[in-house]
């Protein structure tokens, strides 16, 4: 079946469990989803239930589709996602994020876990991202482009919005939350990287690495979404701390932030 009708039926699905019409999409990170305590949940969906939808398999991510809203925004959630080191296709990872541009929203917020090597980084702190480096090896546009959903070679000077980055900024600043501001290295996983890896990741500008984002952001531009997204800083990088790296400590400190990063979302949402 091909991804057109996919889809179609999806959104069909979709319409039919609710009245929201979403302008804002958000993409709930590892240990991030009690955002959804924030918002009036008018509809919720298991991905299990949502047609070419698949749950995902990694602790910390729920798995659900959550339309309603904070104030008298119409929104729609993906708390938790799908992951490349998980053995899905691209096409299946950023298959939610095209079902929320096929709902129609205009903006779309992206969150994300990821080990720090920035200047000054600690675990806890944020960072918006900037820009990123797609260190996947692929691209989820790869193979035939699918015209009705963007074009065969879609700009990327501004996968970040600069406008949505300066609203992000000034409600950190408001909230005096300090937040960095760097570039994303996207990476398959499943293993952390190595301490050269993040050497290398570093020496190209680098200040955050994680396992997803990259081709939702991807699939977002060609769809002509604005973008914004922020990663919480669970762990320095290999390397960066004697410290050896696990999931666990990902997720609790993702946990520890979260009020703060709520705090922010609730009203980035409200603002955009
Ligand atoms: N590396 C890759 N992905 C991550 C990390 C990391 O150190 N922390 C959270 N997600």
């Amino acid at each position: 079946m091909n991804i057109i009708t996919k889809l179609t039926e999806t959104v069909t699905f979709i319409k039919t469990k609710t009245k929201i019409k979403p302008r804002v999409g958000v993409i709930l990170g590892s240990g991030l989803g009690h955002f959804v305590q924030h918002m009036k949940v008018e509809t919720h969906i298991p991905f299990g239930e949502i047609p070419h939808f698949i749950p995902p398999t990694v602790d910390g991510h729920s798995g659900n589709l959550i339309l309603g809203s904070i104030d008298d925004v119409e929104i729609v959630v993906l708390q938790g996602r799908l992951h490349y080191y998980e053995g899905h296709s691209m096409e299946v990872v950023t298959f939610p994020t095209r079902v929320m541009a096929s709902l129609g929203i205009e903006i779309l917020i992206v969150t994300n876990s990821a080990g720090g090597y920035g200047e000054g980084m600690k675990a806890g702190d944020f960072m918006l991202i900037e820009d990123h480096i797609n260190m996947m090896g692929t691209n989820p546009l790869m193979g035939p482009n699918i015209k009705e959903l963007g074009p065969r070679f879609p700009d990327m000077t501004q996968a970040y919005d600069r406008e949505l980055l300066q609203m992000a900024e000034r409600i950190f600043r408001s909230q005096k939350t300090f937040c960095h501001k760097g570039v994303y290295v996207g990476v398959t996983g499943p293993t952390y990287e190595t301490p050269s890896e993040i050497k290398m990741f570093k020496s190209l500008g680098g200040k955050a690495v994680g396992m997803s984002t990259v081709p939702e952001v991807i699939a977002a531009n060609h769809m002509g979404l604005r973008v914004a997204a922020v990663s919480c800083i669970t762990n320095l990088a290999a390397g960066i701390t004697e410290n050896k790296l696990n999931h666990e400590e990902v997720t609790l400190v993702a946990k520890q932030v979260e009020q703060q990063f709520c705090s922010f979302l609730k009203e980035f949402v409200l603002k955009v």
